[in-house]
């Protein structure tokens, strides 16, 4: 949520922040802007709103060659206060325009500081939480016991700020230095010869360097070309930061020849369940990436909570019949932004199993917290190295994606259903629910899912075409049951983010009960049924629901396991997947939910990258 950049180096800082920008424009698109110091005592800013291609053109329009500077800063963002506007974008600066902040994240407490700075005579340009902070530095560096002292005043007034929020400063009269603080939302520093780079995410320097440092809370670096130096927001250099190497390159980064990042992520999915798995069965056993749980500590564990947001959310529904059933533990599934806000019950033997693709979801995050507070375990599923999330859990399992980019979570959810199966496989192991032999077949079973997946993808052309057939529908409805349930789930929900359709999912056996009644001629319901042979019962049952749907006109498109001759009659439209055990079945089932919900939008004219009014991670609660 908003993507923040700064660079300090030897190169065209305009070229480096815009390409920065680019690649993080996942992370809001309301508006883009950028500030660059000249060297000689100049601040140069230009802001637009809406996509960054708004803001280039503006840049050409002016002459780039105004924006010369080898230090500078920019920004995507996602509004949260303020409407998406050129005033309320940002760089934000001072009344000198010497001073410029760039900011993700929310200051809670920006309404009594704007007061005070009305109070002191300070008109404010626009209406965001942000513009304060810019102010309060200013003056903090005009007079005072900071005056002068660039650092020391953004610390001072960093530690007045409450919330969740990354901050860049920039000040003309220090050209060489870029000053950026964090408190919960993600800040890293890439570190290069010459040059140095603060970002949301490390897609923004992957190209220049692969050294990294990702930031602790409560943290304030400063950045020169030769160095970074790092705090607390007292100026107390003895914190922890955590260096590491990228371990991907710019080619993950890039679209490959797709139209979308969304379409070769979903090309991707092979790989990326292939790479989740890998090197997590190793003599036998199921191991994790970082265990800080004894398998004594797992043993005492007597009920499990998944907490998540969106698709990971569905990951866990998913995840949720595996685990009951290897462990014989209770598991809840519950969305992170409820969990903390109705108290659950949670002790020393709980785990909470927190998965978040980002690993810096705000509502994840929280519930984490909550969970520890509450002396609970907590183990994360998560796909980027380091962020918060897996910082502050006990153990973690890395799905191993690589950047994913489309806002839309596909190879991110693949990864997370395979994750959360090993964590159900490590359980039962640890607890000895399962003999070893029991473990190594799930496993073995498991691990021959990529290949089924890369088959199922070759088989899609008949999905898009339906996509475009059915592009003009006014709803579209999916049902399914067992892990079926949370796939119609998936499904509907990448319908309405894409494209904007009314999409519901509803557990098959409910639509009696109400849902039913939505039915009329030609709606088209997707149906995702079970294994004839792994499921028979349910299988039976959902052909019933389906006759009773297309009794009543709809228009049903049927996901079913090859050769199910049993569903031909009464699917309008079918759509086969290669067979699989019942619990892996979502690993299949989603895919062409994914391609359906992707051609509906393209046919609809939407950008299936950057959906309207998203953005890929919500740091915000
Ligand atoms: O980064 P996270 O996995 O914590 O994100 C959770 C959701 O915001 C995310 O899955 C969202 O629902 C996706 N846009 C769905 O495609």
């Amino acid at each position: 949520m908003c993507g923040i950049v700064g660079y300090v180096g030897h190169r065209n800082a305009l070229d480096v922040v815009v390409e920065a920008l680019r690649r993080m424009e996942y992370r809001g698109y309301d508006s883009a802007g950028i500030a660059i110091l000249d060297g000689r005592g100049g601040l140069a800013v230009e802001r637009k709103a809406g996509r960054l291609a708004n803001l280039e053109a503006e840049l050409d329009e002016v002459g780039r060659d105004r924006f010369a500077g080898t230090a500078g800063m920019g920004h995507t963002r996602w509004a949260t206060h303020g409407r998406p506007t050129d005033r309320n974008a940002h760089p934000h600066r001072d009344a000198s325009g010497r001073v410029a902040v760039v900011h993700n994240g929310i200051i809670e407490n920006f309404a009594p500081l704007r007061a005070e700075l009305e109070h002191a005579g300070v008109e404010l340009a626009s209406d965001t939480d942000t513009e304060v902070a810019v102010h309060l530095v200013a003056r903090a560096y005009a007079e005072g016991p900071t005056a002068g002292d660039f650092v020391e005043s953004a610390r001072t007034v960093l530690r007045r700020l409450e919330g969740a929020f990354t901050l860049v400063f920039a000040h003309a009269d220090h050209p060489g230095t870029i000053v950026a603080a964090r408190r919960s939302t993600p800040l890293v520093v890439g570190v290069g010869d010459g040059e140095m780079f603060i970002a949301s995410d490390v897609a923004a320097f992957i190209e220049f360097t692969r050294d990294a440092v990702e930031l602790g809370q409560d943290q304030v670096v400063v950045i020169t070309k030769d160095s970074y130096v790092v705090t607390d927001f007292d100026g107390n250099p003895d914190v922890p930061t955590q260096p590491f190497t990228i371990d991907w390159d710019l080619a993950a980064a890039e679209k490959g020849g797709h139209d979308y990042f969304m379409l070769k992520e979903i090309e991707e999915q092979p790989g990326a369940v292939a790479d989740t798995l890998r090197g997590h069965f190793v003599d036998g056993r199921i191991v994790l990436d970082e265990q800080r749980l004894s398998d004594q500590e797992l043993r005492d564990i007597d009920k499990v909570f998944v907490v998540a947001c969106g698709s990971s959310y569905h990951s866990g529904l998913v995840a949720k019949y595996a685990i009951e059933h290897w462990t014989r533990l209770p598991v809840e599934v519950e969305l992170a932004s409820e969990f903390r806000y109705r108290d659950p019950v949670l002790d020393r033997s709980t785990l909470v199993v927190a998965i978040s693709q980002s690993g810096e979801t705000a509502d994840t995050l929280e519930a984490v917290r909550h969970a520890k507070e509450q002396k609970a375990r907590v183990l994360a599923v998560c796909n980027t190295n380091g962020a918060q999330i897996p910082r502050e859990a006990d153990a973690v399992l890395y799905t191993r994606t690589g950047p994913e980019i489309g806002v839309a979570s596909t190879k991110a959810f693949l990864a997370q259903m395979a994750a959360n199966l090993l964590v159900g496989l490590a359980l039962a192991q640890a607890r000895g629910t399962k003999y070893p032999d029991e473990v190594a077949r799930e496993y073995e079973d498991l691990a021959a899912m990529p290949e089924r997946i890369a088959q199922l993808l070759t088989t899609m052309e008949p999905v898009r075409e339906l996509a475009r057939e059915l592009s003009a529908s006014p709803a579209v409805l999916f049902l399914g049951r067992h892990v079926g349930y949370p796939v119609a789930l998936e499904g509907a929900l990448k319908l309405k983010e894409l494209a904007y359709m009314h999409a519901e999912g509803f557990a098959a056996g409910e639509l009696k009960h109400g849902p039913i009644a939505l039915i009329e001629d030609g709606l088209p319901v997707i149906v995702v049924m079970p294994s004839p042979k792994g499921r028979a019962v349910l299988h039976s049952k959902l052909l019933s629901n389906i006759r009773e749907i297309q009794a009543r006109g709809a228009r049903t498109v049927v996901i079913a396991e090859e050769g199910d001759e049993t569903v031909r009659p009464f699917a309008d439209h079918l759509i086969e997947i290669p067979s699989s055990p019942s619990l892996l079945q979502p690993l299949l089932s989603t895919v062409p939910l994914q391609v359906f919900a992707a051609e509906v939008a393209q046919s609809r004219g939407y950008d299936v990258d950057k959906p309207r009014n998203l953005a890929k991670s919500v740091t915000v609660e």
